[in-house]
């Protein structure tokens, strides 16, 4: 047995399903998930010494590489003044002045420690500061996992529930309270425009990936953006802009740059803290205001702000800030996916691919498809075969084809060669 295969086995004897976060098990791909021992820049080494270059960066977080010196510097010396205090510091309001600074549409914010929290918060406030019950979402959308926002929803949800019903896509969630949730298609500006025609007067907040990337990447088209904003304006719901994958990571201004647009509420995560377990929730004053300890909307954590998480997030927003970062990240990330695109047309395999930022999608089908319903008819058995083969040759994919990918500014030429190389022995094999 290998030493992932010992540990695979040991660990389904205390924690269910061996894992701690369901799509690590390999269950939409299959066979033994790796156990990682440690990494550095683009790649990471299984517990049996093994290399891959590293796909996913942790989900998004690591797009300055792993064990960046410079963020492992700012670690360890915060480290050095204790881990944490549960008192204000001066560090928080540096870094909540900074994400001010590059997305305008925030005017206050508040931190928490993970996705999960920021969107579960956001809607918590929303709900508070208009009086109002109803949420819209869009099928596929994952925005973390509390009760509400777990119907259709992406990721890990879509690869192992029936999420084409309309109810609760996980069990423990009352049906009670899955009725105020709304689930709408995803670019689809009919169905949108008819909901509000309905409900409108009792929407509080529409939550939206701006760019989807847990029903594997998928843009939203810019009429269905400019429709979730004047429809959301019109009708006195906040709007809320989920980029807890898309912040820092598609844009230095994240998808609101792109869009152009200042969404009410942003819940930001993964790459503002820098690996380490952080996020953060914010928007415009007024809606801020309702959370307590200065309105009645209540919102607190043992370990928000934490300082040790602060430096790491301080100090990866200061590296990709610099100039040139962005535009090298997406040049490398299109790259990437032009030689993937190659290297399966070589081998007359439908195959089609799209990226922004440093973050990407490929899909086994011939277009690029603009919904979820379209992402579940890509060839997901051919997606298997190639992230196995993809392993096999040293480069560890998503474990599933309905997660976007993640590059770092650590994926340089060299890399992305050898990556490229890779996918041409992998083609030739499925
Ligand atoms: C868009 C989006 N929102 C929220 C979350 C939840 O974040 P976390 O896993 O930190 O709870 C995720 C996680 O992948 C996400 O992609």
């Amino acid at each position: 047995m290998s030493q992932n295969e010992q540990l695979f086995a040991r660990a389904q004897k205390t924690i269910p399903g061996g894992v701690n976060s369901p799509v690590r098990a390999f269950r939409q791909v299959g066979g033994i998930p790796r156990f990682i021992k440690r990494a550095q820049g683009p790649y990471f080494w299984d517990a049996d010494d093994k290399r891959y270059v590293d796909l996913i960066m942790s989900w998004g977080p690591m797009i300055v590489g792993h064990a960046n010196p410079e963020v492992v510097e700012a670690v360890q010396r915060a480290a050095t003044q204790s881990f944490s205090y549960g008192a204000p510091t001066a560090g928080e309001i540096d870094l909540a002045e900074r994400i001010c600074e590059l997305m305008p549409a925030i005017e206050q914010i508040r931190l928490v420690s993970s996705g999960t929290e920021a969107t579960m918060s956001a809607l918590r406030l929303a709900r508070g500061y208009t009086n109002r019950d109803l949420i819209i979402k869009f099928e596929g959308c994952y925005h973390g996992h509390a009760d509400s926002l777990l119907v259709k929803a992406g990721s890990g949800l879509l690869t192992f529930a029936d999420s084409t019903k309309n109810a609760p896509s996980s069990g423990g969630v009352p049906q009670d309270l899955v009725k105020h949730t709304l689930v709408l298609p995803y670019n689809d500006v009919g169905a949108l425009e008819e909901a509000f025609k309905r409900h409108g007067d009792h929407v509080a907040a529409l939550i939206l990936e701006p760019i989807a990337g847990n029903m594997n990447l998928i843009r939203a088209t810019p009429e269905f953006v400019k429709a979730v904003r004047s429809l959301t304006q019109q009708y006195g719901a906040v709007l809320i802009y989920d980029e807890v994958m898309t912040g820092f990571r598609v844009a230095l201004g994240g998808t609101q740059s792109l869009h152009g647009i200042k969404p009410d509420l942003t819940c930001l995560g993964k790459v503002m803290g820098g690996g380490m377990p952080m996020a953060a929730f914010g928007g415009k004053r007024e809606i801020m205001a309702k959370l307590a300890p200065l309105g009645n909307v209540y919102q607190a954590g043992t370990l928000s702000g934490n300082p040790v998480a602060v430096a790491a997030g301080a100090k990866t927003l200061e590296i990709v800030s610099r100039p040139g970062f962005f535009e090298c990240l997406t040049e490398q990330t299109k790259k990437l996916m032009a030689g993937l695109e190659q290297e399966a047309n070589r081998a007359k395999i439908p195959f089609s691919v799209d990226s922004v930022g440093g973050m990407f999608g490929f899909y086994f089908s011939q277009t690029v498809p603009t919904s979820y319903e379209a992402v579940t008819k890509t060839d997901i058995e051919a997606f298997k075969r190639f992230f196995h083969a993809m392993l096999n040759e040293g480069v560890y994919l998503a474990p599933s084809a309905y997660e976007a990918g993640f590059t770092s500014i650590a994926h340089d030429n060299a890399v992305v060669d050898e990556i490229i190389l890779a996918a041409r022995q992998s083609f030739q094999k499925i």
